[in-house]
C-alpha cells in the first residue's frame, strides 16, 4: 500500500513566505484528508497494491473510479508541491534548469512573467505546472485535481492554485502568491535531478537560442 505524505520540513520552515497555518491546514485538512479517502476507496479494490503513479494512471482510465482518481492525483500533486519549496528558497535555479529555461524561455525574467501570468489567467480551482514534454520545458495549467502524470508529461516544478493554498496569506491575490513562491519559496532541487534523471536515459542536450526573447510568441496555456 501506498505510504502516507509526509512534509519534507516543518510546519513553520516556510515562515514569513508561508505561513505555519496554512501548512497545517494544507497538510492535514486536505492532503491527508485525500489521502485517507484514496485509502478507503481503494481497499479491496484491484487498485489496492498499486503504487500511487500507477494508481493515478490505472483510475484516471476508468470513469468509475473517477473519485478514487480525484483523490489519488491530489495526493500525488501535493507531494511535488511541498518538494517544490524549501525553507529560504526562491530565485533563479542554477545548472540543467537555467540552461533549459533560457533556452526555453529567452531569461529567467520572462520564465517568470509567463509562469505568474499562466498562474493568474487558470478559471478556478487547479495547479500551475512546469513541464518537460516533447524535449522541451512546457508552462501548463490543470483544472481542479488534474495532473500531467496522465498526460505524458514529467512534472518539474507544481503549484496548488485552489484558494486553500493561499487564502490565509494572501486572500485572493493569487498573483501575488505565485509572485512570493518564485521569489522566497521555490526549489529547483528535484527539477534539476529530474532532469538530471532525463538527459540519463536519453540526449537531452540543451538546444541553441534560435531567437531572442522579445521575439517568442506568447505560449497559450493549456488545461
Ligand atoms: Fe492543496
Amino acid at each position: 500500500m501506498n505510504i502516507e505524505p509526509r512534509m519534507p520540513y516543518n510546519f513553520a520552515d516556510l515562515e514569513p513566505a508561508m505561513s505555519r497555518d496554512t501548512l497545517v491546514f494544507h497538510f492535514l485538512r486536505h492532503q491527508r484528508v485525500c489521502y485517507d479517502r484514496m485509502v478507503a476507496l481503494s481497499r479491496g479494490t484491484e487498485f489496492e497494491t498499486l503504487a500511487l503513479e500507477e494508481l493515478v494512471r490505472a483510475t484516471e482510465r476508468n470513469p468509475a473510479h473517477h473519485t478514487l482518481y480525484r483523490h489519488a492525483a491530489e495526493v500525488w500533486n501535493h507531494d511535488l508541491f511541498w518538494h517544490s519549496m524549501r525553507p529560504r528558497g526562491g530565485g533563479a535555479p542554477s545548472g540543467l534548469m537555467a540552461q533549459h529555461i533560457v533556452s526555453r524561455f529567452g531569461s529567467y525574467e520572462r520564465f517568470t512573467r509567463e509562469f505568474r501570468d499562466a498562474g493568474s489567467a487558470h478559471f478556478g480551482s487547479g495547479w500551475l505546472w512546469l513541464v518537460w514534454r516533447a524535449g522541451t520545458l512546457e508552462i501548463v495549467t490543470t483544472s481542479n485535481a488534474g495532473t500531467p502524470l496522465v498526460r505524458g508529461d514529467t512534472a518539474l516544478l507544481a503549484v496548488d492554485l485552489w484558494e486553500h493554498a493561499y487564502y490565509l496569506d494572501h486572500q485572493n491575490r493569487r498573483a501575488a502568491y505565485v509572485n512570493t513562491f518564485l521569489e522566497e519559496l521555490v526549489s529547483w532541487e528535484d527539477a534539476n535531478r529530474a532532469l538530471a534523471s532525463l538527459s540519463a536515459a536519453r540526449d537531452l542536450r540543451v538546444p541553441p537560442r534560435v531567437r531572442a526573447a522579445a521575439e517568442l510568441p506568447l505560449r497559450r496555456h493549456r488545461q
